[in-house]
């Protein structure tokens, strides 16, 4: 075990962290304004003003989210981060670490397609962003809640509340 960890996530990567699940839930929920501009671009080769502003809503939203993860590396490269608790077998220490670096890169990978595809006309990328990492991302947050939920009520660790109270 490593005594410099910390035994909770800081309160600015706890506030990044669900600021981040906010915004990721968001896009991928209400990605409608943005297909519909997909659409209209791809049969028409124009989009209406309110198309192009609720498509600008899931861009910036996407933005943010890159710039989001930039910080929290770079948090998480200065104050660490707690370390697994001993209740968690050692395969699933190995599973939350892999979920872990999957939605860094992710998070990394789905805003630079998506600015790929809207702001380069690239359609690979946009294929990419829609239909490969779309799903990844989706089965490893899935993964990601339902590790975090067995922790609190199977293995009954303090692994939420680092990343919630501290
Ligand atoms: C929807 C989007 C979400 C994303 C993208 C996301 C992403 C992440 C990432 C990347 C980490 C690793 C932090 C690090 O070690 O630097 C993390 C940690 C964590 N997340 Fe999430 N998360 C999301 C939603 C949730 C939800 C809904 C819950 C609770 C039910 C949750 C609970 C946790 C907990 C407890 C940790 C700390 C794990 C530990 O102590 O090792 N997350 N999350
Ligand atoms: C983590 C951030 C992001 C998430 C979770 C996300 C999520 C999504 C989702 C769920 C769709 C609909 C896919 C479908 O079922 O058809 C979509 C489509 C799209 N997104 Fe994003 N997005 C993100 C960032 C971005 C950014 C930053 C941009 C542009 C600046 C962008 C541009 C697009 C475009 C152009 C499409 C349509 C692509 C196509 O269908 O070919 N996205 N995104």
């Amino acid at each position: 075990m490593d005594s410099d960890s910390p035994v909770s996530f800081s309160l600015s990567q706890r506030v990044v962290h669900w600021v981040t699940a906010l915004l990721v839930s968001f896009n991928l929920l209400f990605s409608d304004g943005m297909e519909q501009w997909n659409r209209a671009m791809r049969r028409t080769g124009s989009a209406t003003a309110d198309q192009i502003a609720s498509a600008n809503i899931h861009a910036y939203v996407g933005i943010a989210i890159l710039i989001l993860v930039a910080l929290r590396l770079v948090l998480r490269f200065k104050s660490g981060v707690p370390v697994a608790p001993p209740e968690e077998p050692a395969i699933f220490r190995l599973g939350a670490k892999l979920a872990h670096a999957l939605l860094y890169l992710l998070l990394i990978a789905m805003p630079f397609t998506g600015i790929g595809a809207y702001y380069f006309g690239n359609g690979a990328a946009g294929g990419l962003h829609a239909d490969v990492l779309k799903v990844l991302l989706w089965i490893v947050i899935v993964a990601h809640v339902f590790g975090a939920l067995v922790h609190q009520f199977y293995w009954k660790t303090d692994v939420l509340r680092r990343m919630t109270v501290g």
